[in-house]
Order: structure tokens, then sequence, then C-alpha cells
């Protein structure tokens, strides 16, 4: 089982398709850990972010981030990292797979509407930066075994 961070961009939250980027979650059959509504203060975006520093679209992603508040969120479930990145789609919209979030509701790089975590280190680590342990709730769902097969 991997847990992976999620996030609902300002754009996203701007464009009231938080039920929208949850309910494809929740249809993948991946388990809701945490959510919290929030604004992001530079300092988190710049923490999150760290890895872009020094990069053309780095001030712009920081000025993005901290524009309007995000749902951020954990989610756990088997491959549970690549499966939402699949959902959510390559980083530009125009070249996201007709289905996933950032085709179907996109089609600037600059407001691509979510953020999922990369790797099993970056997930470990962004969840940890955005959540405290008490935040993350391990719970089993009525219909785990029909989703997961151990
Ligand atoms: P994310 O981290 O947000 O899930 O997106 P990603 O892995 O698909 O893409 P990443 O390379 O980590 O880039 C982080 C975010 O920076 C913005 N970006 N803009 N203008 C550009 O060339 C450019 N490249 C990246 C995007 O908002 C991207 O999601
Ligand atoms: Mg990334």
């Amino acid at each position: 089982m991997e847990r992976t961070f999620v996030m609902v961009k300002p754009d996203g939250v701007q464009r009231g398709l938080v039920g929208e980027i949850i309910q494809r979650l929740e249809n993948r059959g991946l388990r809701l850990v945490a959510a919290k509504f929030m604004s992001v203060e530079k300092s988190l975006a710049e923490r999150h972010y760290a890895i872009h520093e020094g990069k053309p679209f780095y001030k712009g992603l920081i000025e993005y981030i901290t524009s309007s508040p995000v749902l951020a969120m954990a989610w756990e479930g088997p491959s549970a990292i690549s499966a939402v990145r699949q959902t959510m789609g390559a980083t530009s919209p125009i070249e996201a797979a007709p289905g996933s979030v950032r085709h179907d509701f996109g089609l600037e790089i600059g407001r691509n509407l979510t953020h999922a975590s990369d790797s099993p280190e970056n997930a470990a680590s962004e969840i940890a930066l955005w959540f405290s342990k008490a935040e993350l709730v391990n719970w089993k769902r009525e219909t785990d075994r029909w989703i997961f097969e151990k």
C-alpha cells in the first residue's frame, strides 16, 4: 500500500473542481487519508517546490500556489503514486491523455489544476511537510476487499 500527496491548486478550487477531482480519486478506488483546505504561506510553497528553485517558472509557480486557497490531501492504495499521476495526466494539459483531469479541464502548464507526488521519497516528504501525524487517518473501508486484492 502506498500513500501520496495530492493538491487541488488555486485554479481547481476557484473553478469549482474540488468535488470532481475528489470524485475521480474515489472512483479509482483510492482511499482518503487526510484533507485540509488552506491558504498556502510563501514559506510552505517554497519548501514544497524547493526542487524547482532557480528554474524560469519558479517565481510564477510560487505566486500561483499562494494566490488563493488549495485543498491539500493524502490518498492511499496499491501503486497510489502512479495511479494518481495517471489520473491527473502529464504536466502540460496539451500533452495530457484524454480522460485525465489536466486534459479534461486544462490548457496551460501554469494552470494545470493539481499536484501529485512523483516518487515514494517525495510522497513521504510532502505528506510530512503538509500534515502532522495526527491529521493522517488510519481506517478501513467496507469496500476495501472489493477494490484491494490484499
Ligand atoms: P506537480 O509537481 O505540480 O504535480 O506537477 P508535475 O510533477 O507534473 O510537474 P513538475 O515538473 O514537478 O512542475 C511543477 C509545476 O510547475 C509548473 N511548471 N511550469 N512553465 C513551465 O515550463 C512549467 N513547468 C512546470 C506546473 O504547474 C507544474 O505542475
Ligand atoms: Mg512535480
